[in-house]
């Protein structure tokens, strides 16, 4: 008898086969079902997400501007539209809105999920892209490359940084909008005591404001100490800032309009 020939079509690797598949799908599903950034939705939200999603109703409505623009915007719709008239529209229809015929549990899903989103501190159009994990933003990288790495009292001047009193105006690596200077190599080009200056006074007459509230001598020693630590290391982090970002660009024409939130 002739051997059979290797195949990867043996029972054995068939298994394998299908519960790679398995896992894929697994994992796919648990994507797109789950809310993956920081809008926590309760359960039954979720539910009602599902019902927007699999009825289309972004055809028609945009979310945070997002959508079609048959109907309305119904990001603010649960403060407008009372229980009554969400019912009649979701059942019976009303002009071009469709009758959907759903029956009371699902309108109340729908309405669970139009109340939670209708909040002023979400919306600002986050894609849903790759592991929500991994930080997207310049910032969000820079941030998580110095916490991963950054002794104690650097850490802690970084902390002070980066709470938003310096971070509003100096990005990681680069001058910003506003004429902050990248600080990674300040510590180059100003002595100890130039930046307890700046960091006492700012530079008002030039875009820096005195430092609000005023940073204790602990807080000015541990930043110096930072913006040290980060020119001494410069090009490591930014190796790993770029590394973290990489594949990460967004190709907004490869993008369909639902992946908008
Ligand atoms: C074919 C387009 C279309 C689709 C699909 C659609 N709607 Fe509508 N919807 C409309 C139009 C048009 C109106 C305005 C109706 C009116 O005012 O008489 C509307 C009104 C509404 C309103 C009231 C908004 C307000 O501010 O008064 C809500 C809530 C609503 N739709 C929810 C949904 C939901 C949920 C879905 C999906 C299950 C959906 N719609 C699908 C077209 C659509
Ligand atoms: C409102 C925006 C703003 C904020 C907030 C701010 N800065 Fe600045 N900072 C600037 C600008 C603009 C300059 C450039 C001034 C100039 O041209 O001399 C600057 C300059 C500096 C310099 C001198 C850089 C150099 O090369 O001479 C240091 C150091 C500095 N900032 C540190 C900080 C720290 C630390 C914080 C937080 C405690 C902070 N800044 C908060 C806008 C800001």
């Amino acid at each position: 008898m002739r051997p059979s020939p290797p195949s990867m079509f043996q029972p054995s690797s068939k298994k394998v086969l299908l519960s790679v598949l398995v896992g894929c799908f697994v994992i796919q599903s648990g994507l797109v079902y789950s809310d993956d950034t920081d809008i926590v939705l309760s359960a039954d939200a979720v539910e009602g997400r599902k019902l927007f999603h699999e009825g289309s109703c972004q055809v028609c409505h945009q979310l945070w501007g997002q959508g079609g623009f048959l109907g309305p915007d119904l990001t603010n719709a649960s403060s407008r539209v009372d229980e009554t008239r969400l019912a009649s529209l979701l059942t019976v229809g009303s002009g071009q809105m469709p009758a959907y015929a759903y029956a009371d549990q699902e309108i109340q899903y729908i309405r669970s999920f139009l109340e939670e989103i209708d909040r002023p501190d979400v919306g600002r159009g986050q894609l849903r892209l790759g592991d929500p994990s991994t930080p997207v933003t310049p910032q969000a990288a820079f941030d998580a490359v110095v916490r991963a790495s950054a002794p104690g009292d650097e850490l802690e001047g970084f902390e002070t940084f980066s709470s938003g009193i310096c971070s509003a105006c100096h990005f990681p690596f680069q001058s910003s909008t506003v004429g902050a200077p990248d600080l990674s190599t300040v510590t180059e080009r100003l002595d100890v005591e130039d930046l307890i200056e700046v960091l006492k006074r700012g530079r008002p007459e030039r875009g820096m404001p005195p430092p609000s509230p005023v940073l204790s001598d602990e807080q000015l020693d541990h930043l110096i100490k930072y913006l040290d630590w980060l020119y001494q290391n410069r090009s490591g982090l930014m190796a790993e800032w770029g590394d973290l970002q990489a594949g990460r660009s967004i190709d907004w024409r490869k993008l369909d309009w639902w992946e908008f939130r």
